[in-house]
């Protein structure tokens, strides 16, 4: 029997859940590689088959996932492929993600995008995945195991631009309440950046911070957060225009 390998970077977890939501329409042993806390190579075997969420961030994939992601190798190994966002824009992301893994060398048969609730602006997307989006990610997890048992490849063209989208760095801060924190430090652990001082976890170094939120959300005290006028002054705008519901869309 393969082995079903879930394989994500997913900061404020709903990538996670879309990938685990996926991986639950399949037989066989898992086993999960949670890019936040896995940064090794790794060489999966052409009888396995990989499940790849990653979240999509302006237009792309985050550059600190596609570095991780780029060190496993799937010497043929069939993969699934999900940008998982935040119900603004897909852009250029879904084609990054696909192409990431074939140069890796895997043999990719399904793609999707998925809408989870934006890990910024938390007026969007609120809830999602929702009980709809769970259905649909099942649908199209049978699909894909159709595909498997046919050994149909992808047909399908993945929407996107070459060159990608520029990757624009947002310009929110970051800011801890040290009157709550708890000194911890799972927030300097889980960075991916290393942009949170080992000595200092109210300080966040926003030259080097990406703003992937998995500091906010592995918090147990709730003492950082987005912050500062840019963020304020953006949220009401861009919660209206990305008001209007996505759907998940699958690429066979
Ligand atoms: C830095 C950053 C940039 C983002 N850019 C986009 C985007 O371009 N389009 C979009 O729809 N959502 C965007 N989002 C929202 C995430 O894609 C969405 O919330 C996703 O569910 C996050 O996945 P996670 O929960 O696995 O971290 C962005 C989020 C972050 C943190
Ligand atoms: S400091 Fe920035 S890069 Fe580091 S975990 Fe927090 S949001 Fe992500
Ligand atoms: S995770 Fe929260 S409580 Fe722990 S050190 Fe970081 S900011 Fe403080």
């Amino acid at each position: 029997m393969s082995n079903v390998i879930e394989v994500f970077f997913s900061p404020s977890s709903t990538t996670k859940k879309v990938v685990e939501q996926v991986s639950s329409n399949f037989d066989g042993n898992k086993e999960t590689y949670d890019l936040l806390n896995f940064n090794d190579s790794k060489e999966f075997s052409g009888t396995d088959i990989a499940i790849v969420g990653m979240p999509v961030f302006a237009g792309r994939i985050p550059k600190s996932g596609r570095a991780r992601l780029e060190k496993i190798k799937g010497n043929n190994t069939k993969a699934i492929a999900i940008a998982n966002y935040g119900n603004a824009h897909v852009s250029d992301a879904l084609l990054e993600l696909v192409e990431i893994l074939r140069e890796n060398g895997f043999d990719v048969l399904a793609a999707a995008t998925t809408v989870s609730h934006h890990s910024i602006f938390d007026g969007v997307a609120v809830g999602r995945p929702d009980s709809d989006d769970i259905e649909k990610i099942n649908e199209f997890a049978k699909k894909c195991i159709g595909k498997i048992e046919s050994g149909e490849s992808l047909e399908s063209e993945i929407p996107g631009n070459k060159p990608y989208v520029d990757y624009k760095q947002l310009p929110f801060e970051i800011s801890c309440d040290e009157s709550i924190c708890a000194f911890c430090y799972d927030c300097v652990s889980i960075c991916p950046e290393k942009a949170i001082p080992d000595d200092d976890p109210i300080s966040t170094d926003l030259d080097l911070c990406s703003r992937c939120t998995a500091c906010i959300n592995i918090c147990p005290e709730d003492a950082r957060k987005f912050s500062g006028d840019a963020f304020e002054a953006k949220k009401p705008e861009f919660e209206s225009a990305n008001s209007e519901r996505k759907e998940i869309e699958f690429f066979l």
